[in-house]
């Protein structure tokens, strides 16, 4: 599971961090867009420091963005990006945006990067399958290690997810519980698997997530909630509950695609 750092300040980023590795979380999800990787970064190395945590335990995910791969000096964002986050390599390294015209040669770049050793993993947000084809049609040297799209009961993005699974490409759920919207909150199947299992709609919802392989990538300003949300490790859904969790599907996203990105 993964842990939103976006739109924190120092001191909101250190409380929840720190709460959240105490309770287990090891990964967290970053941005060059969210405009704070460098306190991200200050975070982490603050945090490992004090909790004695290795850095080959944490894992870090970073994307960038639309206006670097205009740019286009791929090999320099990563620098800036390490720099940044006051590391060596990061874990994962996402394109934020299918960003037309310039995805295919970006993830060109994003691959000799991979192989300096800067990022461990590559790979992309937000991509349709149709982008997939492209770029696999243009030719592609390293396979997508890791994928992030918006994900929950209201949009299981079962073809994407397949075709992930197809091709050995992690999952990463972004919005997991979407904001547990009144649509979510409200949900009469979620509400009678949060009664049978005596757990909250959110960790239903989590639990949801793990037993169909996409991570989930949620975001909390309030430490009380770290531990509900790492507490999914003790009941199983079953199939048809898997089923109907997934029944709440209307393709509906909450995120507006990038405005930078139409029509992505
Ligand atoms: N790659 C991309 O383009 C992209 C786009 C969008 C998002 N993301 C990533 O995904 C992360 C999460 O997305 P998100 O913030 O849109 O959605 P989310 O994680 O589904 O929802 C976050 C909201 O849920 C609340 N919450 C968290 N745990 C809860 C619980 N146990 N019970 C009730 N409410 C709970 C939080 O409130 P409190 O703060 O009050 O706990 C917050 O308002 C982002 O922060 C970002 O890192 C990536």
């Amino acid at each position: 599971m993964v842990m939103s750092t976006n739109y924190m300040d120092y001191r909101l980023m250190k409380e929840v961090v720190a709460a959240g590795l105490k309770c287990g979380f090891r990964a967290f999800d970053t941005a060059r867009d969210y405009g704070n990787e460098d306190i991200v970064g200050r975070v982490l190395s603050e945090c490992m420091r004090e909790l004695h945590i290795p850095r080959e335990e944490i894992f870090i995910t970073t994307k960038i963005g639309n206006s670097q791969q205009i740019l286009g000096n791929i090999d320099r964002q990563i620098e800036i990006s390490l720099k940044n986050l006051r590391t060596e390599y990061v874990d994962l390294w996402l394109m934020h945006w299918p960003y037309p015209d310039y995805y295919i040669e970006t993830y060109h770049k994003m691959e000799k990067v991979y192989h300096s050793g800067k990022a461990h993993a590559i790979g992309m947000a937000n991509y349709r399958l149709r982008h997939f084809e492209r770029l696999f049609d243009a030719g592609i040297e390293i396979m997508p290690h890791g994928v992030q799209y918006e994900c929950h009961p209201m949009r299981t993005a079962d073809e994407i997810l397949s075709f992930c699974k197809n091709n050995n490409i992690a999952v990463q759920a972004y919005s997991p519980i979407c904001r547990m919207i009144p649509e979510i909150r409200n949900a009469d199947c979620l509400k009678s698997l949060s009664d049978k299992y005596h757990k909250t709609i959110a960790q239903v919802i989590l639990r949801w997530h793990f037993q169909r392989g996409t991570v989930p990538v949620f975001k909390s300003t309030k430490p009380e909630r770290l531990r509900e949300n790492i507490g999914i490790f003790d009941f199983n859904l079953t199939d048809d509950e898997i089923r109907e969790v997934s029944s709440l599907n209307q393709d509906y996203k909450y995120h507006l695609e990038s405005a930078s990105c139409p029509g992505y």
